[in-house]
């Protein structure tokens, strides 16, 4: 859709669910804030002193939320830690959390922190298959002894993509707080985040949103809960008209912007300004109309031309994101062998191959190359012949 906003590789990049490409314009907004800090200096504050909320502004049309819900900061682990202090609060039968046992481990990571201070438990909806989760086992996992539960909106592994009103309502129906990890969904699909009354969120910017890598990132609080006072606090959440006062009380900043800490990396958020530009006067629906048209084209070929790797993502157009992952029991191999003739997919140990279509740079004729490739690299797999040349695999989530 956007191709030309991306000094594209020589080779077929399929990895934009790992590491977006970099846009032209993340280059532009780097060296131009370069030469302001060459320039000037500590006179640089001037403008940067706004900076992410300016592009906390941007970002939340990509989730759906209103202007002042959403803050670009931290990464997703460090807010998952800085949301939980102030929602987790355990109370009576109520000190469970709950996530799942498909969880990308840092959100696991994060989340035990939290119950091993408070005596608690992390509960973990289990998968029937080891690949995909059913929203039974979701449901019946929403108890009394549970106060917040998180879920990713699509599992980094597999890439199914669960239904975020239903199950938001759900929660609330039992009383439970509900946060959503939105790493493999935000610059992929539009969001409802406010509308379907999440109680927070966190995402990164370096997927689908091509920010750079490790770019600042991002998160959501729903408006009704804006009145909370961050538990964990730095002077960047601070009220910007008095911040510099130098006050010893906390005087918080309107909105989620209160939940930033500590002095914002002018350089990375300026990667992000720039990708963002990208997405300017996109229409959401219709980037998500060219990503399942993208993901629908590459099964389908998948299911003609190279029927021995099994489609692990759901089928259903609502039930899966931007990726689609093959798994095969030599998919370690095949990786090395893909990357090795100019196609870059990544790999997840032990057997699956996840391939992103991005529908803003990658074109279905790419995605027919890839897969006479990929018919090669099994045959020559199947007769022994697969040359390795020891090509590193994708390391980086
Ligand atoms: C679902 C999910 N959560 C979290 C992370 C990583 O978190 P962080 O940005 O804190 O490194 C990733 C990285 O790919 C991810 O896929």
């Amino acid at each position: 859709m956007r191709r030309d906003l991306f000094p594209m590789p020589p080779r077929i990049y399929l990895d934009g669910n790992s590491l977006g490409l970099m846009p032209h314009a993340a280059r532009s907004a780097v060296e131009k804030r370069l030469l302001e800090w060459e320039g000037s200096a500590v006179g640089g504050w001037d403008d940067w002193f706004s900076l992410s909320e300016k592009l906390a502004g941007q970002v939340a049309r990509l989730v759906g939320a209103g202007p002042l819900e959403v803050a670009v900061t931290g990464s997703i682990t460090a807010n998952l830690h800085a949301l939980l202090a102030t929602f987790y609060r355990p109370a009576g039968i109520r000190r469970n959390l709950l996530a799942t046992a498909l969880d990308f481990p840092t959100d696991l990571y994060a989340l035990e922190s939290w119950t091993a201070m408070h005596g608690a438990e992390l509960v973990l909806i289990p998968s029937r298959d080891g690949e995909t989760l059913h929203p039974d086992d979701i449901l019946e996992h929403l108890t009394d002894d549970i106060a917040v539960v998180l879920l990713p909106t699509v599992l980094y592994r597999s890439g199914q993509l669960l239904d975020v009103e239903r199950l938001t309502r759900a929660a609330h129906q039992r009383g439970i707080l509900v946060g959503w990890d939105a790493a493999h969904s935000i610059g992929a699909m539009p969001h409802h985040f406010h509308d379907f009354e999440a109680d927070f969120a966190v995402w990164c910017h370096y997927k689908y949103v091509n920010g750079g890598p490790g770019a600042p990132g991002g998160l959501f609080v729903h408006q009704r809960h804006l009145e909370r006072i961050p538990a964990l606090r730095g002077w960047w959440g601070h009220d910007k008209t008095t911040q510099f006062e130098m006050r010893g009380d906390f005087r918080r900043s309107s909105g989620a912007n209160a939940y930033q800490q500590g002095t914002p990396s002018i350089l990375a958020l300026a990667a992000l300004e720039g990708a963002l530009t990208v997405f300017d006067g996109l229409d959401l629906l219709e980037l998500r109309r060219v990503s399942l048209e993208l993901t629908d084209h590459f099964m389908a070929l998948c299911d003609e031309f190279v029927p021995e790797m099994r489609v692990v993502t759901p089928r259903a157009p609502q039930e899966r994101g931007g990726h689609v992952a093959l798994a095969h029991g030599a998919a370690r191999a095949l990786s090395s062998a893909l990357r090795s003739k100019g196609i870059i997919p990544d790999f997840r140990a032990p057997d699956v191959l996840r391939l992103a279509p991005v529908a803003l740079y990658n074109t279905k004729s790419e995605l027919e190359q890839t897969v006479q490739i990929l018919r090669q690299v099994l045959d020559e797999w199947a007769a022994g012949t697969l040359e390795q040349r020891g090509s590193v695999d994708s390391v980086v989530t």
